[in-house]
């Protein structure tokens, strides 16, 4: 074999290695699951279809596994290099993001926001939800001019949202009750108020059943509340320990 070609093999050979190697690599690298960090999901506590035909099965997978990971796993980027933000508890960092540096500030915003408004959200959702009554009925028809006109002003508010955002009843500590919205992922939390229950009415949350029709997500979604968890987080609002 002539000096030439012997020296064209190695070439061709170490090429060869080298895309193997980086083939391994880029197979390795789709293949590491999300980035690991100290903010973590729960995984839904009932199966994806419980909630159908109002949210049906594939919605709840992709919302769940996709979009709020997506959330939490951008919060667990931020911490590699601000680890700071992971040391308090999160209402605490979401009632004072003036205190995030302001080159995260926004992203900690969307996406911690983001981690709250859904781990609320898979909470107060569930099958066999049951009706409201005691203390939460008796708040809605002082607050709200009793559960028919609550759902009614909840759905148009949402209705309202331009583009994406939440529709919440907030809780104040002395259990009052308003309906408020806020755009993107913003919560109560960040001005000093609480979501008692909130609906998600991003498209992502409805789409794939409804398309263009949030009116009529809004409408269903009612059957998926989950009241027994609502009280919970009423009376946690009311003694001041509700978390997000
Ligand atoms: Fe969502």
């Amino acid at each position: 074999m002539s000096l030439m070609s012997r020296r064209h093999l190695i070439i061709a050979a170490s090429g060869l290695a080298a895309a193997a190697a980086s083939s391994r690599a880029a197979f390795a690298q789709a293949a590491t699951p999300a980035p690991g960090g100290p903010f973590k999901m729960d995984p839904l506590a009932y199966p994806a279809n419980a909630l159908e035909p109002h949210i049906d099965a594939k919605t709840m997978e992709i919302h769940h596994d996709r979009h709020h990971q997506a959330y939490v796993s951008n919060l667990n980027n931020f911490a590699k290099d601000n680890p700071q933000i992971a040391e308090k508890p999160v209402v605490e960092v979401l009632a004072n993001l003036g205190n995030v540096p302001e080159a995260i500030r926004t992203g900690v915003r969307n996406n911690m926001g983001g981690h709250a408004n859904h781990t609320m959200f898979w909470q107060i959702m569930g099958p066999n939800g049951g009706k409201p009554d005691g203390e939460v009925l008796a708040a809605v028809d002082r607050d709200l001019g009793g559960m028919e006109k609550l759902q009614t002003d909840f759905n148009a508010a949402g209705g309202r949202v331009f583009g994406s955002g939440w529709v919440f009843v907030t809780v104040t500590k002395d259990g009052k009750l308003a309906i408020e919205t806020r755009p993107n992922q913003d919560n109560p939390i960040m001005d000093g108020k609480r979501a008692l229950l909130g609906n998600d009415v991003w498209e992502h949350a409805y789409y794939l059943t409804y398309q263009n029709r949030r009116p009529d997500y809004l409408k269903a979604w009612w059957n998926t509340v989950n009241w027994k968890a609502v009280a919970e987080r009423y009376a946690a609002a009311k003694a001041g320990t509700l978390g997000v």
